[in-house]
């Protein structure tokens, strides 16, 4: 939320935040440049991590860039990072107006392609959800340590 390449939203109902998103205008070296712009934090949260969970700091080290090895992709695009509506507020069409409000300042941000990662296994309604806003599926690829994902891509 802090960086200025990030576009994040919140959805209220009855003034409660009831879905979220978090996108970046600029994917390739997002997460680097985000590690040098906020060394002291990332680097005592890794030094906890080192000590309360090492695995997870190997496994966040080898997944800052998420693509695949046999697909050339040269990461110009914008990315959208995580979304999500609570429970009672899903398919009322939260996630989509969330999604394509993001987009639409994308586009006028000059961004003409957007792209994101997800589940490959027991994701059925989110990769639904995807499809139905017009994403297509760019490649499948596995991160580490052995997590079969989509990598999907949608032209704005
Ligand atoms: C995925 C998620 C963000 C969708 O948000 P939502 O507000 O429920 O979705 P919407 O009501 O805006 O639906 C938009 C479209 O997606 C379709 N859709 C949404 N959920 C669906 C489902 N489970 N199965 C089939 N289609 C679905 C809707 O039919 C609608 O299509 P339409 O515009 O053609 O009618 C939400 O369900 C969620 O938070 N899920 C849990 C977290 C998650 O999976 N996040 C993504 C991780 S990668």
């Amino acid at each position: 939320m802090r960086s200025d390449e990030t576009v994040t939203m919140v959805a209220e109902e009855d003034d409660k935040i009831c879905g979220f998103s978090a996108s970046t205008k600029f994917c390739k070296g997002f997460n680097s440049r985000l590690i040098k712009n906020n060394l002291f934090a990332f680097g005592m949260f890794a030094l906890k991590l080192l000590v309360t969970s090492p695995k997870s700091l190997i496994r966040l080290v080898n997944n800052l860039t998420k693509k695949s090895d046999s697909v050339k992709d040269d990461e110009e695009y914008a990315e959208l990072y995580s979304i999500g509506v609570s429970k009672s507020a899903q398919g009322k069409g939260i996630g989509k107006r969330l999604l394509t409000y993001s987009e639409k300042i994308m586009k006028e941000n000059g961004v003409n392609r957007i792209s994101l990662t997800t589940d490959f296994y027991n994701n059925e309604s989110a990769i639904r959800f995807y499809h139905s806003v017009g994403y297509e599926t760019f490649y499948e690829f596995v991160t580490y340590p052995n997590r079969k994902m989509y990598r999907l891509i949608k032209i704005l």
